[in-house]
């Protein structure tokens, strides 16, 4: 594909730090919101920000195979990149980063990335898979463009604790910064994964929020957690949801359960569940 007018891609590590390293001579700073594509309003909410917060920001677009697993969507994910440039280029982005698989890993490469206990429970029990594939990636990527600041939506919660985690853990010199999930105008969070639902299961996916909020307020109150995580399963699947992987309301910070089973700290609301072959995943602040 060429290069949209506006926006330069970078298809190699080569690439990628030529620019990098131009712009760094010039005394810039350099922001990163990493994606898999199949942009919306979400990811691009992240780049304007990330415009707002550093001189010259690089998106990455690279559906991730080490974060699918066998029988996931890994084939079916969308991939549009000539209009993700577009949008991207619209939303004040200077470098789109788009590897091939071939480039992001030799077939001889070996390392892992494990993060332990923030990357277990939740998403990590359904799909252990993931978050190994996420942090390496992530890794890779931040090491390939050294950003001063890259951002993550808090709509994978869990992911945006384990990313800051891994950060941490091996001093990777960048500020993570997570923003507010972004709702079309039923509260469904936007996701890439919502152009496969259908128009009757897009009706459902907008009651998740509600759900949630509900079952957040209970729980701010200080009713019994595993009666409210039940109460909400029980009311997606009147709702219409196929099935519920998980409800749970955590500590959020770390995403640890509340031994005393009631609420004593900041906490989050995050959920999973099925609607015919999509999974949705949401979460807010209780
Ligand atoms: O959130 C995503 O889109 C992906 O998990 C990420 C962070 C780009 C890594 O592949």
């Amino acid at each position: 594909m060429p290069d949209t007018p506006d926006l330069p891609i970078a298809r190699t590590i080569a690439d990628l730090r030529q620019t990098v390293s131009g712009w760094r001579r010039q005394g810039f700073t350099v922001g990163f919101v990493p994606t898999m594509g199949a942009l919306h309003d979400g990811h691009l909410t992240l780049v304007r920000e990330a415009g707002q917060r550093a001189d010259r920001v690089v998106a990455s677009v690279f559906v991730n195979p080490t974060q699918f697993a066998a029988h996931e969507d890994l084939g079916a994910y969308p991939r549009q990149q000539a209009r993700d440039a577009e949008l991207l280029a619209g939303a004040g982005c200077a470098l789109m980063y788009a590897p091939s698989v071939e480039e992001m890993y030799p077939a001889d490469a070996t390392t892992t990335v494990s993060v332990g206990a923030p990357a277990e429970g939740l998403e990590g029990a359904f799909r252990p898979q993931m978050f190994g594939g996420v942090a390496l990636v992530v890794a890779k990527l931040l090491n390939q463009v050294q950003p001063d600041v890259a951002l993550f939506g808090e709509k994978d919660f869990q992911q945006l604790i384990v990313i800051r985690r891994m950060v941490r853990d091996l001093d990777i010199p960048v500020e993570i910064v997570g923003l507010p999930t972004i709702r079309d105008g039923h509260g469904l969070a936007l996701s890439s994964r919502n152009a496969y639902l259908s128009p009757d299961e897009l009706e459902v996916a907008r009651r998740l929020n509600g759900v949630l909020a509900q079952a957040g307020v209970r729980a701010a109150g200080g009713s019994p957690l595993p009666a409210i995580e039940d109460g909400a399963r029980e009311a997606l699947l009147r709702a219409g949801f196929s099935h519920v992987d998980y409800v749970a309301v955590r500590r959020a910070d770390d995403l640890a359960a509340f031994e005393g089973g009631t609420v004593d700290g900041p906490a989050r609301i995050l959920a999973a569940a099925w609607l015919g072959k999509t999974r949705l995943i949401d979460n807010m602040a209780v």
